[in-house]
């Protein structure tokens, strides 16, 4: 009762193990598995195994053995379905059913949307309409529009809804599907005066609708609400129609509208589909990829598409597909484009698109001055950023081309990839943290922007033993957060010679803000006796992130610097650079 049959195996595939006993044991690799002291009974040498492959973890000293949700039942004190919500909570699972669940439920709703979509096509087609004359004007053919089964609601304000009541239809599925509403005591049709898109899934059902007003009413599309069978997230417009095209041609043209599907479509371009108006989601792309990983998107010129576009792009990088964006010229949408312009000059447009790469460089030389040495530098920065989510192959090759194009060196290009990539240090610089060194002291998340684990760390060790203060004076400057700069320096100001810190009159001199910090910090920091370890950690980590900085900088000041006139700074930097470096491989 009240929760989803299939909820444990996807507890099972989402909650890594690792992951949940992660946060409350120290788990150390050994071999295929993790090891770590056994929180169910007292021990010193850890005999706690968990193992990634089998999702499961056992205690060789107390017999404890279990999957996921035992842990989390064992360790927490809950009961199975106890253990069940604590996950879900954490992992953002849905655990009840939402709404309809059987099959046989939504096989009724289905039906119920293919009346519907019936009644609206028989509406278009059989007797005159303005929805069909509206259609024909903008040059849509029967045979197309028969194809994607496109209706047509009339002006009435209850012609469906006097259909369904002959029919004995249930009232309340037809208001759950946004086929009617209910207003001060009457029940009348959603979709009046509009041509009707019906959306169909790839099983060939009628999930929802798609109406677009034939006057100026708002809203210029009205579409059917998320229901037990309809999610906009999850579905693509078309696709029904056009996927065996999509999986011939190797290639789909993503657009943003119902017409522009239908047009590109009848213009004899069929390997089409459309996002339904929204951004791309992370499902829309793993469905696309299931039929081709190469899109083209295809949005309107205005700024809102381009802003679609560059987020589409990324959604679909990740989703492992090859994402190009095509520019229509002119400010239009493709359909306007097609129907003025023809399938060849589309075809052009197509072969034109730019890679993922292509076009994010290509908006960045638009917004930067690249005559300006901030232009220069601003884009080497977000050049490499964009450069190192790419294979080293496909990068090499737009290291060159920007090279020729923008005269910055190939050499300064790679080392910028590099810096970010390998360099942790500089990710270091900006959240600080001695989290990677090997050791974990900590199994919680660092928390930016509150006070990083590096200054969390040091304003630990100095509360623990009080002789840190004078060591960590030379790098107090690391204390950027407001929170942590306050704490330490109200330390500085109690500390007294071969005393302890006095924690409480650090808490007296402190605001809400800043104690709460404090006490995250005595409760979190936990530095489990390797205090000289840490401080030693935390002091390398600082002095690695400042030589990266400054490598960083030479790169950028070598980049921009003009080879003639600059030839001595350039040396110096060179050698500077090449210090630096060497002694970057002599630390390894
Ligand atoms: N859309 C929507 N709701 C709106 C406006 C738009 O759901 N109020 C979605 C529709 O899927 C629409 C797409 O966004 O097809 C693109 O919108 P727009 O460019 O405004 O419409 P077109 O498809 O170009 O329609 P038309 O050519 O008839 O103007
Ligand atoms: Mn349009």
């Amino acid at each position: 009762m009240g929760i989803r049959n299939n909820i444990i195996d996807e507890i099972k595939s989402r909650c890594n193990i690792v992951d949940v006993i992660g946060r409350h044991v120290l788990l150390k690799k050994s071999g295929s598995n993790y090891k770590g002291v056994c929180p169910f009974h007292n021990e010193k040498t850890p005999s706690f195994v968990v193992s990634d492959t089998k999702q499961i973890f056992t205690c060789f000293g107390c017999g404890a053995t279990g999957d996921v949700i035992e842990f989390v039942q064992r360790y927490n004190n809950l009961d199975f379905l106890g253990a069940l919500e604590k996950l879900c909570d954490e992992y953002g699972i849905e655990m009840k059913p939402s709404g309809y669940q059987t099959e046989q439920d939504r096989t009724a709703l289905y039906e119920i949307n293919r009346e519907a979509a019936t009644f609206f096509y028989r509406a278009f087609f059989n007797n005159p309409n303005p929805g069909y004359d509206y259609m024909k004007k903008r040059g849509f053919v029967p045979e197309v529009l028969r194809k994607f089964g496109i209706g047509y609601a009339d002006d009435e304000w209850d012609s469906l809804y006097q259909y369904f009541i002959k029919k004995g239809t249930d009232l309340q599925i037809l208001l759950k599907l946004g086929l009617i509403s209910y207003s001060k005591g009457k029940y009348f049709d959603k979709y009046r005066n509009r041509i009707i898109f019906p959306i169909i899934n790839t099983r060939r059902k009628v999930i929802g609708f798609g109406g677009r007003t034939l006057g100026d009413k708002e809203p210029k599309y009205l579409n059917s609400p998320e229901s037990a069978i309809f999610q906009k997230k999850n579905n693509l417009y078309g696709l029904n129609l056009t996927r065996q095209d999509i999986n011939k041609e190797k290639c789909v043209i993503l657009v943003e509208g119902y017409m522009d599907v239908i047009s590109l479509y009848q213009n004899g371009i069929r390997n089409v589909s459309a996002s339904l108006g929204t951004a791309l989601t992370e499902n829309q792309a793993a469905m696309i990829k299931r039929y081709s990983d190469n899109v083209i998107l295809a949005y309107d010129a205005d700024e809102a598409g381009q802003t679609a576009a560059l987020r589409g792009l990324d959604i679909l990088h990740k989703a492992g597909c090859k994402a190009k964006v095509m520019h229509i010229s002119d400010g239009k949408d493709p359909d306007d484009f097609i129907k003025e312009n023809g399938k060849e000059e589309f075809l052009k447009l197509v072969s034109n698109a730019m890679s993922f790469a292509d076009y994010k460089i290509y908006l960045l030389r638009q917004r930067l001055d690249l005559n300006t040495t901030e232009g220069r530098v601003e884009f080497l920065q977000e050049t490499a950023k964009i450069l190192g989510e790419l294979s080293p192959v496909e990068a090499d090759i737009y290291i060159k081309k920007i090279a020729r194009e923008t005269n910055i060196s190939e050499g300064a290009i790679r080392l910028e990839i590099n810096v970010n990539n390998n360099s942790e240090n500089i990710k270091k610089y900006k959240k600080v943290s001695v989290q990677d060194t090997g050791n974990k002291y900590q199994s919680g998340r660092t928390d930016s922007g509150f006070g990083t684990m590096l200054e969390k760390n040091l304003i630990k060790l100095m509360l623990l033993n009080s002789s840190y203060v004078n060591m960590i004076k030379p790098y107090e400057w690391v204390f950027q957060s407001p929170s942590a700069f306050k704490i330490y320096d109200v330390i500085k100001s109690v500390y007294k010679l071969d005393e302890e810190i006095d924690v409480k009159k650090v808490e007296d001199s402190l605001e809400t803000e800043d104690n709460k910090l404090l006490q995250d910090i005595m409760e979190n920091i936990h530095l489990a006796d390797k205090e000289e370890q840490v401080f030693q950690d935390c002091i390398k980590s600082i002095k690695e992130a400042v030589l990266a900085k400054r490598e960083q900088e030479i790169i950028q000041l070598i980049s921009i610097l003009d080879d003639e006139k600059d030839r001595d700074k350039i040396d110096a930097l060179t050698i500077e650079l090449m210090k630096l470096q060497k002694g970057k491989i002599k630390d390894r």
